[in-house]
Order: structure tokens, then sequence, then C-alpha cells
């Protein structure tokens, strides 16, 4: 099995993710999860991830929080999206189980010095917090891993929270730019893919339609989200953001994109956070991720109900 760590603020999106991963104990073996401040203030994306590991009935994997707010920025969080706890939607019982007392970029770091290097793939679904802070107290873990998986950013559908940037990179530009020039191998699945995941009316009933605790919780945080996003686009069905990232871990041949150079804008007000990606090679800087366009949907849906339908 392929050994990840998840890196998250769940959020909705974040926890369908990690319960597909959790389905998959032969493709994925889930070394730790570790949270960080984004969607919700941390101590919310901690239990949110103990909430999950419950409901996936895989209390053994560790949860370690990690940052509380990016180092050069006010936090800012999106309850307006997630609702108050993050994870509004299923009614889901507060977690028995608590998180671990090392800090979550700590673990990270001792976590990929223990293994062989080349064997770790990270999973990022939030703000990059804590993977800059790893990166500059270890300066040989970009080079340790096997590589990035992350969503976040937009070239073609550019941005989410303001017109120019996607959310996960809007919190914490400066880490984001210090991991797109890592060196680290790196994989986006940015909004150009996001958005065209999007759970219908149909596709929520597929997860219900599957009669475990998993599945109405999945329908029930779909349900939630769809609350906003739907007004907001006026789209049928809202993008389903983090699962890509899962989904390309597992099924990579549902997704296509490139190798180009991406980077991250820090220094302007309007625009902080935008992704300024080289889709099309007009420069010649170096090409630093693989940058995800587009995927299909219907064999995205389809997968992770299959998915969830392993779970308890
Ligand atoms: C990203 O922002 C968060 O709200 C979601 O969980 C996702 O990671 C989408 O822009
Ligand atoms: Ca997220």
């Amino acid at each position: 099995a392929q050994k990840v760590i998840f890196d998250t603020d769940p959020g909705q999106d974040d926890a369908v993710a990690i319960l597909t991963a959790l389905a998959s104990p032969d493709e994925i073996d889930v070394l730790g999860i570790v949270t960080v401040a984004g969607n919700i203030p941390l101590d919310l994306t901690t239990k949110n991830a103990l909430k999950l590991l419950e409901l996936g009935g895989r209390n053994e994997i560790p949860v370690h929080p990690g940052c509380s707010k990016p180092f050069g920025r006010t936090l800012v969080t999106a309850e307006h999206v997630h609702g108050k706890t993050g994870l509004d939607g299923p009614d889901l019982p507060e977690p028995k189980i608590v998180a671990q007392s090392q800090h979550g970029v700590d673990f990270l770091i001792d976590t990929v010095r223990a293994h062989e290097p080349g064997t770790i793939r990270l999973l990022c679904l939030g703000p990059l917090t804590n993977v800059a802070l790893a990166f500059a107290k270890a300066p040989d873990i970009p080079g340790r891993l096997k590589d990035i998986v992350m969503m976040g950013g937009g070239y073609f559908e550019v941005g989410n929270i303001t017109p120019t940037a996607e959310f996960n990179i809007y919190v914490d530009p400066e880490a984001a730019s210090a991991v797109f020039r890592s060196g680290a191998a790196l994989t986006v699945l940015p909004l150009d893919v996001t958005h065209r995941m999007r759970s219908t009316k149909e596709r929520i009933e597929a997860f219900r339609a599957i009669g475990n605790r998993s599945g109405d919780a999945v329908a029930a945080m779909l349900s939630f989200s769809e609350r906003f996003d739907v007004e907001k686009y006026n789209w049928e069905g809202a993008p389903l953001h983090d699962p890509c990232v899962t989904a390309f871990v597992l099924r990579p041949d549902i997704f296509e994109g490139r190798a180009v150079n991406a980077m991250i804008e820090t220094g302007s007000e309007l625009c902080r956070g935008m992704t300024v990606v080289d889709y099309w090679g007009v420069t010649d800087r170096p090409k630093n991720v693989v940058w995800m366009r587009s995927g299909d949907a219907d064999a995205f849906f389809a997968f992770l109900t299959e998915r969830v339908g392993r779970l308890p």
C-alpha cells in the first residue's frame, strides 16, 4: 500500500477525501493526519479529524494538531461555507479518541525521516502552513518525500475566495510559495478540475442509497455544502474539491494535466495568493508542478461512491 500523510482542515470536502482513503486500506496506508487552521480554527479541524476516524472505524490512526495560523498573516476562515463546526450537515457524535500531543509539523518531519526516501506521499487539503514550516525546519524533507498531491489554486477558473485566489492558497500565500519553490515533486488539483466535479442531487442520492452510516454522513455533508455554493455559482451541484486528491492517488487515469511552472503571488494586495501558471509555456521558468486541468466527473463520483460503500 502507498504510505500517505494527510495535512487537512476538515471541512466537508476534506472529510470525503479522508473517508475515501480510510475505505482503501489495501492501497493506502494512512500513517497519520496532521491538522491545520483553515476552514475553521485548529481546535475544530482537529476535532473533526477525530470524528472522521471514528466514523470510518479507523481509531488507530494518529491525529497531530499542527499550526493554528499562518506566520505572516491573520487567519482567514470559511464558516460561511462549512458552517460553525466546519462539518455541518451530519450529526456526528463527539469523538472519544483524542489527538496526539506531538506537534503535527514534528510528526511530519519524524515520520518522513523514519521511512525510506521516496516512499511517503503528502496529501494536502488545506492551507500549506504546516508543510512550509516542516520544510523550513528540516530542509531534507522536500527531497525525501515521494511527492505532494494537493488541492489548491486555479488558472482557468482562477479564484473562489477572491476573484484571483483559491481559498487554500489565499489563506497562507507565503507558505504556498515556499512549497511551490521547494523542489518537492508536486501535483496540483486546482479549481480547474474541482469545478467540474459537482455534487448534483443524483450524485448525493447515490451516497445515501448505499445505506451505511458513512454514506448517510457524506450525503448530509454534501447537502450542506450545496446550500452556499449552488447559490453562489448557480450551477447544478456544488464543486467537490479535496476528494480529487485521494481520487488522483488511487485513480490518476480520471485526471488530465501537464508539467508547468507555477508561482504564487505574495506581494500584491489585489491578487494575493493568485496561482500564476505558465500553462502555455510562454516563459523559460522551470517546470515545478504537474497542473491538472480536467477530470471525468462521472468516473470520479462513481469511484467515491464505491469506496464510501466499503465503510461502516
Ligand atoms: C478548498 O478550500 C476549502 O474550503 C475546501 O476544503 C478546499 O480545500 C477549496 O477552495
Ligand atoms: Ca480543505
